[in-house]
């Protein structure tokens, strides 16, 4: 898809990620882009359009679908982490909250604006998955669930969007550098450097864009031998 001339929506677009996915959308060409946000007041940057989004909430989903139907590019990227291992957290609000945000949440999007895409001549479908879409650390087990919830809701929607040429695209990444990931002392990537690669791997129509280097590896270990990735996880540190 050529991002120059595209109308984006992003969503939790106020910090993080998100907020540099707008960036990088306007840098490569798009004519509009909409950032989305529980609060939009927080949206400050200039050239942006902020809409109020809470995608759990059927009601901002809907009306943001109705305000901006001109999309032709939408990125689901707003979601939670609550580092909540399933049998050691006190109980299954977390999990619960990363579900319905992750997995539910991105779903509402998906079917909100399938038809806006469809309309506007299939244009593309982006959703921000992680490297534990693909694999479940204990750490935050309930997190990784919904990741992969949200991976499968993506090789779904591929096919069923495919007859109205809907690009439907996943991102993959490791650590990103942002609030999500900053209680983690490990090495991880700029949300810059993660949203430039993800809209190249938009811009050259790939169904599955691993956005760093160690995503691409972890892809790569799992297929080799999925057994001995996960006793390496098992292994003390
Ligand atoms: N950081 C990482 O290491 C990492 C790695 C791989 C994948 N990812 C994925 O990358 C995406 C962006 O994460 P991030 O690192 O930028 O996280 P972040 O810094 O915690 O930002 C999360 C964003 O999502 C928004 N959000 C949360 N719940 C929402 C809701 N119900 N409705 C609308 N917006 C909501 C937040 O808005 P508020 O300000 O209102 O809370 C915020 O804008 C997520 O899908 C995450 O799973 C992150």
């Amino acid at each position: 898809m050529q991002i120059k001339g595209v109308t984006a929506l992003v969503s939790g677009a106020n910090r993080g990620l998100g907020r540099a996915f707008t960036q990088v959308l306007l840098q490569a060409g798009a004519v509009k882009v909409y950032a989305g946000a529980r609060d939009p007041s927080k949206i400050t940057d200039p050239g942006v359009v902020p809409v109020a989004l809470d995608i759990t909430d059927p009601n901002t989903v809907t009306a943001a679908a109705r305000q901006c139907s001109d999309v032709t590019l939408l990125i689901n990227n707003a979601g939670v982490m609550r580092m909540s291992p399933f049998i050691a957290a006190p109980s299954i609000e977390a999990a619960r909250e990363e579900m319905m945000t992750n997995y539910f949440g991105t779903l509402n999007m998906c079917r909100a604006f399938s038809p806006v895409l469809g309309n506007n001549g299939g244009g593309a479908l982006v959703n921000m998955l992680s490297v534990v879409s693909w694999f479940t650390h204990p750490m935050n087990g309930s997190y990784c669930a919904s990741k992969a919830a949200e991976r499968a809701l993506t090789d779904g929607l591929r096919l069923e969007l495919a007859a109205q040429g809907t690009l439907v695209v996943g991102v993959y990444a490791s650590f990103i550098d942002t609030d999500m990931a900053a209680s983690l002392g490990v090495s991880k990537t700029s949300a810059d450097d993660i949203a430039r690669s993800a809209i190249a791997g938009v811009a050259s129509n790939q169904r599955e864009v691993c956005a760093d280097a160690r995503s691409a590896e972890i892809k790569a270990m799992l297929a080799r031998d999925a057994d001995a990735f996960y006793a390496g996880l098992a292994r003390p540190s």
